[in-house]
């Protein structure tokens, strides 16, 4: 756990930043990710909290600020993210993190800049950051309680799970499909079956 005082330090600098809904599930998201880490990689547990407390920082920037940081800093911006910028906010935020909070910490930078769409090859930070922010507790939707336990079970198989949920909600959406998702959703599926349908046999 992060000492009380940085905690406390970070939680107030984040109330510059966002209303006090997105603070809330910034905090569950924290807690989410540190819950993950303690069981599939306890020596991370401070990074988790960091993530997850950090990973939203940017969501509330006018998607305009976000465009123009992300070119200023030479950020390459996709055709999904052309379309639909507010799938930025990963980027940016990790870009800010230095700067809002002094906080210099690469891995941590890395998690909250895959958070949005995911990446084929994410490490074991960004990994547990990506499900955290899908089962945190002010999360609710159909399903939501089965990911919650398969991703203590199973990390790479809630990875697949949430990919699999975002891509279906885009499509329901008729939002543009941001390929690092479908790449995700692909590196992972095979792994996710065997699992999946081990245990329904
Ligand atoms: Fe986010
Ligand atoms: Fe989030």
């Amino acid at each position: 756990m992060l000492e009380h005082a940085e905690r406390e330090r970070l939680t107030n600098a984040l109330k510059d930043y966002m209303g006090a809904k997105r603070h809330d599930h910034s905090c569950k998201v924290a807690t989410a990710c540190v819950r993950l880490a303690l069981i599939h990689a306890p020596e991370l547990e401070d990074q988790a909290e960091l993530a997850g407390l950090l990973h939203d920082n940017a969501k509330k920037l006018p998607v305009p600020d976000q465009l123009a940081i992300a070119r200023e800093r030479g950020l390459g911006v996709s055709p999904a993210e052309e379309q639909s910028p507010e799938l930025l906010h990963g980027k940016v935020g990790a870009l800010l993190l230095k700067r809002r909070f002094g906080i210099d910490d690469p891995e941590v930078e890395q998690a909250i800049c895959d958070h949005v769409t995911g990446r084929v090859g994410m490490g074991l930070l960004s990994r547990l950051l990506y499900v955290a922010d899908y089962i945190s507790a002010d999360r609710q939707f159909p399903g939501v309680d089965e990911i919650r336990e398969l991703a203590q079970r199973d990390l790479e198989a809630a990875v697949f799970a949430v990919a699999r949920g975002k891509l279906t909600s885009i499509i329901e959406r008729g939002l543009s499909i941001e390929e690092n998702t479908v790449a995700l959703y692909n590196e992972y599926r095979q792994h996710a079956r065997r699992v999946l349908w081990d245990e329904s046999n």
